[in-house]
């Protein structure tokens, strides 16, 4: 069964070059509200625990360097059917599989620098969601 929730971060590379508005601007539009959200910064620990499933890959080092090595936006949002939509609005991991007018599309660089994260799971996206919000930080919109 679908649920109605997933969770977001705008990562480094977007945050960086100052695209989050545009990127919650296309969020917001996309028909998601926020529930939670929060600026913030993952260290070295933390961005090995939230990408803890893929310890084992090859690109586990570099990926958890790269998401502490600057500012985030973590955010909860609702939708019908959250989890699926939002990939679809974000594209493929890899920007050059992206279809266009996606998020990834429009703003990632690479495949690791790829502008946002969106859960594969409504279990994942509890999870995730618990990882950075606490029940009193997200609202009943
Ligand atoms: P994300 O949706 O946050 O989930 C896991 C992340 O690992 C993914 O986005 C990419 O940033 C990164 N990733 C996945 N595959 C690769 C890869 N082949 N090389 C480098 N980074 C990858």
């Amino acid at each position: 069964m679908a649920t109605n929730r997933t969770f977001t971060m705008i990562k480094p590379d977007a945050f960086g070059e100052g695209n989050s508005g545009a990127i919650l601007k296309m969020i917001e539009e996309a028909g998601f509200k926020i529930i939670a959200l929060k600026l913030t910064q993952l260290n070295e620990e933390l961005a090995g625990k939230f990408y803890e499933v893929h310890k084992e890959r090859p690109f586990y080092k570099d990926l958890c360097d790269y998401m502490s090595s600057g500012p985030i936006i973590a955010a909860i949002l609702e939708k019908d059917n959250a989890v699926a939509d939002f990939r679809k609005l974000i594209g493929a991991t890899n920007p050059k599989e992206a279809e266009k007018g996606t998020i990834r599309k429009l703003y990632a660089k690479s495949i690791e620098a790829n502008a946002v994260h969106g859960s594969d799971s409504d279990e994942n996206a509890a999870i995730e969601g618990s990882f950075f919000f606490s029940e009193t930080e997200k609202v009943n919109a």
